[in-house]
């Protein structure tokens, strides 16, 4: 049986009408970079998320870079976020020649531990960036709460988790600042890389929108140092399909997942835990098993693709090793990213596919 870790085949085909069509109109407009589909984008996302601004950038990492830019950190500040990520989450921090001070995860979320970020905590701190890590939004109104008491901006690295809802607001609008991924294979995802900044403060917004088209504020006037983060217009018009119908592929994503969790109930695996007043948008359906190499093996014998996010949590990275972390600073990272495997998860995923699937991982 033909199982796709991610079926982009079958979206583009349900939706390739219209998609076809939309990029179209931007080749026959020849308006490649900003102009009417990145406005809609962009409204329709604000819209979405109940955002004052939304702001389309070039990918996820530019998001999360652009939101410390505008928050003005640099050299000798810290910057608080987890180990057990993707490495853009702390990469963005260490390129602005700030530290990455990092807390442990919370075992039955795998997000950040918010009973341990207050330790973490000194002068030179300059922002909580917490990760809604596989689809689950961090528990923002514990973080935002220390954030307050502290004075500090709150970055939610919702890469993962754009649909998500937590307390019946949506992911990439609970904080400061949201930033979310548009890489192809993420819940809303482009034809290419994309990203978007979500803030309710209009100066942050202002200021993101000038540092993403090299600090201008007009035509050849630069106000700050920027970069060229834009959003171009073929993608916006690949997202403004793709966020009509996002709801429906929420709910598939939510009812696959759901299955998932149930039927694995009796298997000798950890499966995820959504905590209440949480809903989840499974980017990743990972569960734990003991022995993962035997079970990929065993998956893979079948043509069952599988994937590891992540096997080496940020602290024991070569790239980080001047950060002084050792082995064992972070154990709840550290075990459970020997544990840690995903199966194959998109809203096209059939039952007879997830049937097999679970049997594979039973048998
Ligand atoms: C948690 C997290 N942060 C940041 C990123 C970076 O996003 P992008 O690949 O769009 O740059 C990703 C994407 O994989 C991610 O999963």
């Amino acid at each position: 049986m033909k199982i796709n870790f991610i079926d982009l085949k079958a979206q583009y085909l349900e939706y390739q009408q219209e998609i076809d069509s939309e990029v179209l109109e931007v080749f026959a407009s020849a308006q490649f970079i900003g102009g009417e589909k990145l406005n809609r984008l962009e409204n329709s996302l604000a819209a979405y998320t109940g955002s004052k601004f939304a702001i389309g950038c070039s990918s996820g990492t530019d998001a999360l870079l652009l939101s410390l830019m505008a928050l003005d950190i640099g050299v000798g500040d810290e910057v608080i976020t987890t180990p057990f990520t993707f490495i853009a989450t702390a990469e963005v921090i260490a390129f602005l020649g700030a530290k990455a001070v990092f807390v442990d995860i919370d075992e039955a979320t795998y997000n950040i531990d918010t009973t341990q970020i207050e330790d973490a905590i000194t002068e030179r701190t300059k922002a909580i960036m917490p990760v809604s890590l596989y689809g689950q939004c961090a528990d923002m109104d514990a973080i935002n709460e220390i954030a307050k008491k502290h004075s500090l901006p709150v970055i939610e690295d919702a890469c993962q988790s754009f649909g998500a809802t937590y307390n019946g607001k949506k992911s990439c609008n609970l904080s400061t600042i949201g930033c979310t991924s548009f890489f192809p294979s993420k819940p809303l995802g482009a034809y290419g890389d994309g990203g978007a900044i979500f803030t309710n403060d209009e100066e942050i917004a202002t200021k993101i929108r000038m540092l993403l088209n090299h600090g201008q504020n007009e035509r050849y006037k630069h106000k700050y140092i920027g970069i060229n983060g834009r959003l171009d217009a073929v993608q916006a018009a690949i997202l403004n399909v793709k966020l009509k119908h996002f709801d429906k592929e929420v709910q598939a994503r939510d009812e696959i997942g759901s299955r998932y969790n149930d039927m694995l109930e009796d298997a000798d695996v950890i499966t995820p835990t959504v905590t209440e007043g949480n809903s989840s948008v499974f980017a990743q359906y990972s569960i734990r098993v003991k022995d993962r190499e035997a079970m990929i093996e065993k998956l893979s014998a079948k043509e069952i693709p599988t994937a590891v996010h992540y096997p080496v949590p940020l602290h024991l990275q070569e790239a980080f090793a001047n950060l002084g972390y050792n082995k064992g600073d972070f154990p709840v990272s550290e075990k459970v990213s020997t544990q840690i495997m995903s199966l194959p998860m998109s809203p096209y995923l059939t039952e007879i596919q997830q049937d097999f699937i679970i049997e594979t991982i039973k048998g």
